[in-house]
């Protein structure tokens, strides 16, 4: 079983507060916050302000995903009585177990990200400390790319090294997810499935969050 957060990035953001709800009604488990800064990538979004601006409008918990560069000046803006996760790049700081312990200490749950290029084993050192590991299975920066696939070797390691080490990080994925594959994701070990243009980009948006759930429960 795995939970299912849809990314907004792919959301028609001129009726945000419609959308959000039409994913509500399917059941979605979180709403997937997919910050850029046009500098850790090639791609600007939205800031905390519009991630604000939902509050009160919706029950679901927050999902961040920021993609930025120096997210330790940052954090704290994304802290909301929504926001159950923020996820940082590893590749964005030189301190991630110092962020960990800043992200924590504001009351939410602690996730690192990693890009495709960069090996699980990078996190060797901070796998006790960390609430969630986000694998990137496309670069990160826009909707829509295809998935790729070192991203299920990643899942299963972390899923074994789980088990073996008796820990308790989540394990999340993010790019590409599809209804072809998101089953075989939960299989290898993921708990948090991400999807965007699979469920923005549909024509019943609730239909396709509800067949999603389905196919990872
Ligand atoms: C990519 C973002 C993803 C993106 C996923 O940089 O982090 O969350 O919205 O979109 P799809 O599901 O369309 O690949
Ligand atoms: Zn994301």
């Amino acid at each position: 079983m795995a939970y299912l957060a849809p990314s907004i990035l792919s959301a028609d953001f001129s009726e945000l507060k419609r959308q959000i709800s039409l994913i509500e009604k399917g059941k979605a488990d979180y709403i997937h916050v997919d910050v850029m800064d046009g500098a850790f990538v090639p791609n600007i979004t939205f800031g905390a302000p519009v991630m604000k601006s939902l509050l009160g409008k919706t029950k679901l918990p927050f999902d961040v995903h920021l993609m930025i560069e120096n997210p330790e000046q940052r954090v704290a803006d994304f802290v909301t009585e929504n926001t159950e996760f923020i996820t940082f790049h590893y590749e964005a700081t030189n301190h991630s177990h110092r962020l960990i312990q800043q992200i924590k200490s504001l009351g939410v749950k602690a996730g690192v990200a990693i890009n495709p290029a960069t090996p699980i084993w990078m996190l060797e050192d901070i796998l006790t400390d960390v609430d969630m590991i986000l694998i990137m299975s496309v670069n990160p920066g826009f909707g829509g790319q295809k998935f790729i696939p070192v991203a299920m070797d990643k899942i299963a390691e972390l899923n074994q090294v789980r088990f073996e080490a008796d820990l308790n990080y989540l394990i999340e994925v993010d790019g590409g997810v599809n209804e072809k594959n998101a089953a075989q994701l939960v299989e290898l070990g993921t708990d948090i499935i991400v999807a965007g243009s699979a469920i923005f980009g549909a024509e019943d948006i609730t239909a396709k969050t509800k067949e999603f759930k389905k196919l990872i429960k």
